[in-house]
């Protein structure tokens, strides 16, 4: 059978079951146009798919808690967008896109290989939390090219913000974090261009209501936004206000730089005057954070002096 009606089949059980309730068997079966006897397999399927599909003697099949999917006509959003229900990673699709198409986002319900900074694996189960991309070329380098970790930090922040969570803070460069725990985190990546074009590619992840089994293995302290929000949140609202929030804030660097976000990055900053650890290679210190300079460079004071850190070349702890 082609992929498309594979997905296309799973899809009809996953909006069967997106309301949390338990299911009979017989109904999801017909629901999906499949037998009875096919319906297990058909569920295994969605669990390759990091859904925890409950299934109960005499009540039939449920996932423990509602599931939004993304919907295009949900998202309002000044810009090209697409949205796959399963991929390997939007990074690495946008990476291979058209670059004739930017600014473009990709977004998708369920990744087989997110990948995070440093080579790391980002957990993506369906549906359970946001994986968002977007393609942007700069027609020239901007000065401070460096800082726009550090924007897009912000502007996910302001986002969130805007939809309601509370007590969203960032860890240089750009981690996400409430309450001491990783929220989500970004992931920039640029190829080399020839003719000096810059072209990046902008990865968000975010934790929208992963559950404990669908986070088992991770070994950083985690959160997702159900805990810091008042009401359950709603991942078509989110998608869209992350897009609007980018495109604006993305084209507002683009003319004014890092500048324009110094303030915003200061209020936000989680290392501003407290303690911090700096790993550094082999060498591991202590000091207090003290800001970034005009290029988002970290300036953590230690041992009597202030020091320039780049990302990439250092991992930073909160104490
Ligand atoms: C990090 O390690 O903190 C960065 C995580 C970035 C994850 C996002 S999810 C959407 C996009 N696609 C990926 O494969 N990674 C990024």
């Amino acid at each position: 059978m082609a992929q498309p009606l594979i997905e296309a089949e799973r899809l009809k059980l996953v909006d069967a079951l997106a309301d949390g309730a338990w299911h009979s068997g017989e109904d999801l079966a017909a629901v999906a146009g499949i037998t009875r006897a096919g319906l297990a397999k058909r569920v295994e399927k969605l669990r390759d798919w990091g859904l925890e599909v409950e299934a109960r003697q005499g009540l039939g099949y449920r996932l423990p808690q509602p599931l939004e999917r993304l919907q295009r006509q949900l998202i309002d959003a000044p810009l090209r967008f697409d949205i796959l229900t399963a991929t390997d990673s939007t990074n690495t699709r946008l990476l291979d896109s058209d670059p004739a198409q930017d600014p473009q986002a990709l977004l998708a319900e369920y990744q087989t290989a997110g990948r995070g900074r440093r080579g790391r694996e980002w957990r993506s189960p369906f549906a359970a939390n946001m994986y968002l991309s977007l393609a942007w070329s700069f027609p020239a380098w901007p000065p401070s090219l460096s800082a726009l970790p550090l924007v897009v930090g912000v502007l996910c922040a302001q986002a969130l913000r805007e939809q309601g969570a509370a007590g969203v803070g960032l860890k240089w460069p750009n981690d996400l974090y409430a309450q001491g725990r990783k929220l989500g985190g970004i992931l920039i990546e640029h190829r080399g261009e020839a003719g000096g074009n810059c072209r990046v590619v902008i990865g968000i992840g975010i934790n929208v209501a992963m559950s404990a089994a669908q986070a088992e293995g991770l070994t950083q302290p985690w959160i997702s936004l159900t805990e810091i929000s008042a009401a359950p949140p709603a991942r078509n609202r989110l998608a869209a206000a992350l897009l609007r929030r980018l495109a604006d804030g993305i084209a507002h660097f683009e003319s004014l730089g890092f500048e324009a976000f110094a303030s915003e990055w200061a209020a936000l900053d989680l290392a501003n005057g407290r303690p911090v650890r700096v790993l550094q290679g082999e060498r591991e210190y202590e000091g207090i954070g003290r800001g970034v300079d005009a290029q988002g460079a970290l300036i953590v004071e230690a041992l009597g002096q202030y020091q320039t850190l780049h990302s990439g070349e250092i991992s930073l702890r909160l104490a």
